[in-house]
């Protein structure tokens, strides 16, 4: 873990200017009172998986329902949502590969995320009652989202290949695709609308880490205790 040294009589916008910097290659690195938490790459990538998972969505709603057909003007009409939801779905599975990878070794769940993801911690954490200082530069309910992502993504792709191709597949595996395509992508917006909540307005200070690539360190210390400590290790006292 390093730290940026900055002379004291930088000024304000000075610093921030240094930590965009820094947030353009690197990452887990203080510099004043920012800490760098998601590298450039790791945003873009972030950010690619959002926009693709929500133009399939607002491209596979009107085909999955007259009722939200309206949504299908968005894209000129039902035929263009048919025509590019199955190709924004690739777009989606790849952006998703990418984001497994970038990840992937950071998302491992610890026997103290376990200890978060019981119903007794997830109670504490939901009443901000959660003063677990292991918690690292990812909570377990993170770690989870990442994983039920990864899975979700998966499975739509599997099912969503077999719609696209019918008549590469049985009859019983076309009818399992629709109905498990349907059910995964209803439990994976379900479960980003919890994340667009947790990301934004229940947790003050978090979007700039997915925007600017930084927080400040009085949220890292509070939400991401042990996370804090390492990066600030090697800090000076003063
Ligand atoms: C408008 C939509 C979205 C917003 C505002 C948003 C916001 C955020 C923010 C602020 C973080 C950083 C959290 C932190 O640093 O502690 C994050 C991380 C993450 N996002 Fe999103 N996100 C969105 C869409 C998505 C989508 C569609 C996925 C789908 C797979 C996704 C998957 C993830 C994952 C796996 C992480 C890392 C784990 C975590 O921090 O929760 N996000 N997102």
């Amino acid at each position: 873990m390093r730290r940026i040294a900055l002379p004291d009589e930088m000024p304000h916008n000075g610093l921030g200017d240094a930590a965009m910097a820094r947030a353009r290659s690197t990452e887990n690195v203080v510099v004043g009172d920012e800490i760098v938490r998601e590298r450039l790459s790791a945003r873009v990538v972030h950010w690619a998986v959002a926009v693709t998972f929500f133009v399939c969505l607002f491209t596979g709603l009107p085909i999955w329902t007259p009722y939200l057909g309206f949504l299908a003007t968005l894209f000129g009409g039902l035929h263009v949502c048919r025509l590019l939801h199955p190709w924004a779905g690739i777009a989606f599975a790849a952006a998703s590969v990418l984001m497994f990878v970038q990840w992937v070794s950071q998302m491992r769940l610890t026997p103290a995320d376990r200890e978060f993801l019981t119903p007794r911690g997830l109670l504490r954490y939901f009443q901000y009652r959660n003063d677990d200082v292991e918690v690292g530069k990812y909570n377990g309910g993170q770690k989870l989202l990442f994983w039920a992502a990864a899975l979700g993504a998966a499975g739509l792709l599997a099912t969503g290949l077999v719609m696209w191709f019918p008549l590469a597949f049985g009859q019983r595996l076309r009818e399992a695709s629709y109905l498990l395509h349907d059910v995964a992508f209803s439990l994976f917006f379900a479960m980003i609308i919890g994340h667009i909540y947790l990301g934004t307005a229940a947790e003050p200070g978090t979007l700039r880490s997915m925007v600017r690539g930084t927080v400040t360190k009085s949220w890292a210390q509070l939400h991401h205790p042990r996370w804090y400590r390492e990066v600030t290790s090697d800090q000076p006292k003063r």
